[in-house]
């Protein structure tokens, strides 16, 4: 089997040369890996091999059965069907195609139904979006959720490579030439994440609205966000409030959680122990709590939920839907 990484260097990318590498699906690949001009060359090491980044080009040349892309939305729109032509299954981490109705949106714990033999392009969700809907799919299934409230905290991860060079820059004191972001984020936060909506709202923030609701094959969920980016490294974080539909009982939503794959409860404020970006990075899971009755509102529920955006939020996950499908012997 041939399996491509196009953004290889990236933040996502790098992390799913890692996820590939420990990955069964990698153990008797090829693998080969992608980036802008001024990468080509540039070496990887993978399961005793050293790989090098060539181009898109080259890449698609070698007709690789699974291509994980990872380089931005231009990228994605350019080349996402054309390396489907050359018969690839391609599993995209931009936003390009997200919304597409003939393209799964896919959280594999969840909906990885929605892929079936013929399907050949896979979109992986926004990393917030994934984190949230993978805490609230087996509550929804309980009670039924009507309206979200969520607030993020989000990493500078989560805008690659440049973002986390402005931080760590601004923090040493050197001079930020390129800044990813219009304001200084180190010892500040902006509630500003992508573009302005002619809504008032951001693209980050409509991206929680929209891909939830798709995941979760509901249209009415009532979603509201408010997205804010913080000097933070390892991992995104959201405060969440849900109203449900029908009356929950807190100890059935805390097993439920509990038996949740993929989610690990951490919720013992007495002993400080709630998740934190610190704890969450480099780990596949994510992590909740915080769980609390909402006090102001009988059908409600507070959660704090956090994961690593470039793992679960983003590798994890688009390695997990690969693996999917190899299992699923849709590759002849
Ligand atoms: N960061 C996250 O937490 C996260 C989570 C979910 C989804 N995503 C999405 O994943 C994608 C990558 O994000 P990132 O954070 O890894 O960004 P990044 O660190 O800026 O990396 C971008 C990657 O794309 C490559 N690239 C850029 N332009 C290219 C071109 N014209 N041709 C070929 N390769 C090109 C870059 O190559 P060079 O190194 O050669 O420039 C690099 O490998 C984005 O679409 C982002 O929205 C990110």
């Amino acid at each position: 089997m041939k399996i491509a990484i196009i953004g290889a260097t990236g933040l996502v990318g790098r992390k799913m040369v890692e996820k590939l590498g420990s990955s069964f699906i990698s153990r008797d690949a090829e693998v080969f890996l992608a980036a802008s001009e001024k990468s080509y060359g540039k070496e990887f090491f993978l399961q005793g091999k050293t790989l090098k980044v060539s181009s898109i080009e080259n890449v698609l040349e070698q007709k690789p059965h699974i291509a994980l892309f990872s380089a931005g939305n231009w990228v994605s729109e350019k080349y996402a069907r054309e390396f489907v032509r050359q018969g690839a299954f391609v599993i995209d981490n931009s936003s390009y195609w997200r919304m597409h109705d003939d393209v799964p949106l896919v959280v594999p714990e969840i909906n990885s139904e929605n892929i079936t033999s013929k399907t050949r392009l896979i979109a992986n969700p926004n990393c917030s979006t994934i984190q949230m809907v993978l805490v609230l799919s087996g509550l929804h299934k309980a009670w039924c959720i009507r309206r979200i409230v969520v607030a993020t905290y989000q990493s500078v991860t989560g805008t690659g490579v440049r973002a986390l060079n402005q931080l760590m820059n601004e923090r040493t004191g050197m001079i930020v030439s390129e800044p990813a972001y219009p304001h200084t984020i180190d010892l500040n936060l902006f509630p500003h994440g992508g573009n302005f909506l002619p809504n008032g709202y951001t693209t980050e923030e409509m991206k929680l609205v929209n891909e939830t609701r798709k995941i979760l094959h509901d249209n009415q969920l009532q979603v509201t966000a408010t997205v804010v980016r913080v000097p933070v490294k390892g991992g995104h974080s959201e405060a969440v409030n849900v109203e449900f539909v029908e009356d929950y009982d807190i100890d059935d939503a805390l097993e439920i959680l509990r038996n949740t794959p993929g989610v690990v409860v951490q919720d013992s404020p007495s002993e400080d122990i709630y998740p934190m970006p610190l704890t969450a990075e480099g780990k596949d899971e994510v992590f909740v709590g915080r769980i609390r009755h909402d006090e102001s509102c009988r059908k409600a529920l507070n959660l704090w939920i956090v994961a690593d955006n470039l793992l679960k939020g983003a590798a994890t996950n688009a390695v997990q839907i690969a693996e999917y499908i190899v299992n699923r012997k849709y590759i002849q």
